[in-house]
């Protein structure tokens, strides 16, 4: 459906949030009804790397992921608007931050401990909670990157409500913020 609540932005929709706040379920859909593109970073990173994020990590350490994260999420802001899906430390990085400031809608999936606890706990893979006390690790990201997080154009609520739902208030909160003509709706 492209109808005019759900039609396509000018800018990227960058989804940030830390892991297992739904980000890559949510993008897929959301780009589905917006009939826009959709990429996850970490898969970008993967195909570019020819290697698992996990094993990046455990090779050639986290900076060495940072910096191609850093790139590969530039080169996806420079071209055609898509939904991206990034991984949680890519909006810690000061200057994505300010390219996703300057380029693309940022939207944060907002989860609680509970929550992500929970969902974390479905896949291994994630380097900075495997072999570690998730549930401390997932609290101390929280105190670390929510206060960061916060400078996103839109913040949605995520609990237990299913993928569907939270796609539907993020479309919702889009629209919302192309009617009132903020930043959300602007030109590139
Ligand atoms: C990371 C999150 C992961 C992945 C990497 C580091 C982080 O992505 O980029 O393991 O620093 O929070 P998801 O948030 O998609 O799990």
């Amino acid at each position: 459906m492209n109808d005019d609540t759900h039609t396509p932005l000018e800018r990227p929709i960058v989804l940030i949030g830390l892991m297992g706040a739904g980000k890559s379920s949510v993008g897929r859909r959301l780009a589905k009804s917006l009939e826009m593109p959709f990429f996850d970073a970490d898969q970008e990173i993967e195909a570019a790397a020819g290697c698992s994020v996990a094993e990046i990590f455990e090779v050639y350490g986290e900076s060495a992921f940072r910096d191609v994260e850093e790139k590969v999420i530039n080169r996806l802001l420079n071209d055609e608007p898509c939904v991206l899906a990034t991984g949680g430390g890519a909006y810690m990085n000061p200057d994505t931050r300010q390219r996703i400031a300057d380029k693309a809608v940022s939207v944060w999936l907002r989860a609680s401990l509970d929550v992500l606890f929970e969902r974390t706990g479905r896949r291994k893979g994630r380097p900075l909670l495997d072999n570690t006390d998730r549930r401390e690790t997932l609290s101390r990201l929280i105190d670390e990157r929510y206060p960061v997080y916060e400078a996103a154009d839109v913040v949605i609520e995520t609990g237990s409500e299913g993928i569907e739902v939270t796609t539907a208030r993020v479309l919702d909160a889009l629209s919302d913020a192309k009617r009132a003509g903020t930043r959300a709706a602007a030109p590139c």
